[in-house]
């Protein structure tokens, strides 16, 4: 009685799961496996071993027993059909082979290479009858007609991603581009209903077909990955699609938003979707596995496109889409505001501003000095360190790129936050394949690290150990003292990279460039971007031992830094007084945008640089369409998935801006936040400065402070 339950219970459980258990994921595998356990024994002893004829003694037990056989041996049956299908293919995955229907309907597991590439003209003809089989004879959505094709206008501009074993069409997926002529959803949808922009960055995915021959085969997510590639690899930053409601949970699962908007065409009903391209990379991380083993099966022939966006990391900037990267109509600028990057919400000093202005054509048609010699100088003299221990560069991106490729290898243990800056992780894992271990913030610890923690995880032989302190995009900050008691414990032979990006916010006493240029393992990777105001220019710096930085210069090119850029930085770096006065500013607009936003009822963690990390409400919008709905009205946020495997799909960054921009920032989100409604009655005439938040930041001056005398080895 017990077996022929666990039969049943199986049986069920294969049935109703056999999607989630064809997912390749290392439970449903694990599943699987123990199914196959389970039946390949009870086979071999119900045959073999036992006699179960002394146990069958009426007619219900008989029956029973040969529908439970039945059940279990025979493919065919219903009941059956999800747990062997299921399990072989989530088997099949270990070898990355594909598993076939055959003609007759049997299943076949064979090792095959499957082609994804665009349709040729020629197969289109072939494509259309695929469309009419399915849509119309199979699903009725359309009528059936005599030509047995199936097209329509926006044909002639689609791009059909086709999979082909052989010669034979094993599926196909339809993209439409931004264009004048619209989208299908346009035919099922009016625009203000659809929670999604439509302007250049937006793509459509339709039509994903797969021949019933390859169904569950690992098809499906090769013609979507394939998809996504396509739209990122085209600058798309946005797709909206509609899919069949009884095969939701794989759109689902693939990372689309369902938007809570149906249609009905024929006899079939879909639901409207969308996800940014970045919420559906993030998402790709479920199907990693999957994904390794079809591209070693795969033949890739995607022109233009390649298999690995390892080229790229997800950054903002989407707003110049909005303003134009051509420049023609650079007033747009005022139309928008950018808080999806973290740039200054202040000027440059005005005295960097007139240097450059003077001289102008002089700085634009003049070769700089190669090696930034006086670049250099000045920084070393402003930080009060020796000018061997500097390094100049265009931007710290470049030197980022530049510096962990010469010094971090396929073969070095390196330690990264997480969440932290994504540059770091692109770089270390897709651009060099180096061994990423990750330290695990807590959203419950406000992203804090612990400095005992990390001490133990760096004390573990890293080659690297690499921070952002403070961290972007938490805000939070680890003490110089804190930070300095880490690497003094950490053995001689971990190397300490510290993206000190943000630290004149928390006070220019916090940096650790001092101990660096003094040290033999410490760099420090300093961005004049943000806090100088010259993110439109291009330069930062490295500051270490000056051996390891002799030795990156070797393979630097001259000229890296531009001359606007090279005497902006020099400039710069004299006018103190009016760059602290706009940072302690950046305190009191935060503390008020924060308090903004606690007053929609978002969480918001304190942070202490020019940004908010944000949790919006679990009974609203996701933040997706958050990030959605404030870029119809002109303001760019930041969807921060793609910075740490803890984010879900509620938190979002915000860069700090002026008083009036972050009022406008704060009433196109509350709209955002709650509907779709106008924005005109929501600006808020003033905003406030709850006394706790200034409280907060109070006691953050005043650990700065000690911190301070503690670097100058004064009393506290
Ligand atoms: C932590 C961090 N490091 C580096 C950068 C890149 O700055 P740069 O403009 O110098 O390339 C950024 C940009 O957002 C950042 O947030």
């Amino acid at each position: 009685m017990r077996v022929a339950c666990d039969v049943v219970a199986f049986s069920l459980i294969s049935t109703i799961f056999a999607g989630a258990l064809a997912d390749g994921s290392v439970l449903a595998r694990a599943f699987c496996v123990f199914l196959a356990q389970f039946w390949t024994p009870r086979l071999a002893v119900a045959t073999f071993v036992f006699n179960m004829e002394p146990y069958l003694t009426s007619r219900l037990w008989r029956a029973g027993y040969a529908a439970m056989n039945v059940v279990f041996c025979v493919p065919a049956p219903r009941v059956h059909a999800g747990s062997a299908p299921a399990a072989m293919v989530a088997l099949s995955r270990f070898g990355g082979r594909f598993r076939i229907h055959d003609r007759s309907g049997a299943m076949r597991q064979e090792t095959r290479t499957v082609t994804l590439s665009i349709a040729a003209a020629q197969d289109r003809d072939v494509l259309y009858q695929m469309r009419h089989q399915v849509y119309a004879s199979e699903l009725h959505q359309h009528p059936e007609n005599a030509a047995g094709r199936l097209t329509d206008p926006l044909d002639e501009f689609n791009t059909y991603l086709v999979a082909k074993d052989g010669d034979e069409i094993a599926g196909f997926v339809a993209i439409t581009p931004p264009t004048e002529r619209g989208y299908s959803v346009d035919k099922y949808f009016t625009r203000d209903q659809v929670p999604v922009a439509f302007d250049r960055a937006l793509y459509e995915v339709r039509l994903l077909t797969v021949n019933s021959r390859y169904r569950r085969s690992g098809i499906a997510l090769l013609l979507m990955f394939g998809a996504l590639r396509f739209v990122e690899a085209h600058g798309g930053q946005m797709i909206v699609a509609i899919g069949r409601i009884d095969v939701l949970h794989m759109y689902e699962r693939a990372g689309l938003v369902p938007l809570g908007l149906q249609t009905t065409s024929g006899s079939v009903v879909y639901e409207l979707m969308s996800a940014s391209v970045e919420h559906l990379r993030a998402h790709l991380q479920a199907f990693a596995g999957s994904l390794e083993r079809l591209e070693r099966t795969v033949d890739w022939r995607l022109d233009g496109v390649s298999w690995n966006d390892a080229a790229r990391c997800q950054h903002g900037g989407a707003f110049f889409e909005a303003i134009g990267d051509e420049f023609d109509a650079l007033e747009r600028r005022h139309r928008v505001i950018n808080a999806d990057v973290l740039d200054a919400w202040f000027d440059p000093a005005p005295a960097v501003v007139e240097k450059l202005a003077r001289d102008l054509p002089f700085v634009m048609k003049t070769s700089p000095p190669t090696e930034a010699s006086g670049m250099r100088r000045a920084i070393a003299r402003a930080r009060g360190v020796p000018e061997s221990s500097i390094l100049p560069g265009a931007g710290s991106s470049a030197l980022i790129f530049a510096a962990l490729r010469q010094w971090v290898t396929r073969a070095s243990r390196v330690l990264i936050l997480d969440p932290m800056y994504g540059e770091y992780a692109h770089v270390l894992e897709q651009v060099i394949g180096a061994r990423v271990d990750r330290f695990r913030l807590s959203a419950e610890r406000d992203y804090e690290v612990d400095p005992t923690e990390l001490a133990a995880l760096a004390s573990q032989g890293f080659d690297w150990v690499v921070l952002v302190n403070p961290n972007s995009p938490s805000g939070r900050h680890v003490r110089h003292s804190d930070l300095a008691r880490v690497i003094a414990s950490a053995p001689e032979t971990t190397r300490f990279w510290i993206d000190e990006t943000y630290v004149d916010y928390v006070g220019s006493e916090q940096s650790l460039e001092r101990m660096a240029a003094s040290s033999a393992n410490v760099v420090i990777c300093k961005s004049m971007s943000k806090v100088y105001a010259l993110s439109g220019l291009r330069a930062a710096y490295l500051c270490g031992p000056a051996r390891l930085l002799a030795d990156l210069s070797h393979v630097c090119p001259p000229w890296a830094v531009s001359l606007p850029a090279q005497l902006a930085a020099c400039e710069a770096l004299k006018a103190t007084a009016y760059y602290r006065k706009r940072w302690d500013e950046t305190h009191a607009l935060r503390a008020e945008l924060q308090w903004g936003l606690q007053a929609l009822g978002w969480q918001v963690v304190t942070g202490c640089a020019n940004f908010l990390l944000c949790q919006v409400p679990a009974d609203g919008p996701t933040s997706s369409e958050v990030i959605a709905e404030a870029r119809r009205n002109g303001l760019f946020v930041r969807d921060v998935r793609s910075m740490g495997v803890c984010f879900d799909e509620r938190a979002l960054r915000i860069a700090v801006k002026d008083r009036r921009a972050n009022a406008a920032m704060l009433a196109i989100l509350r709209a955002a936040a709650s509907s779709r409604q106008s924005l005109s009655d929501q600006v808020p005439s003033k905003l406030e400065t709850p006394p706790g938040i200034i409280e907060r930041h109070k006691i953050e001056g005043e650990r700065q402070q000690q911190d301070a005398r503690w670097c100058r080895n004064e009393p506290p």
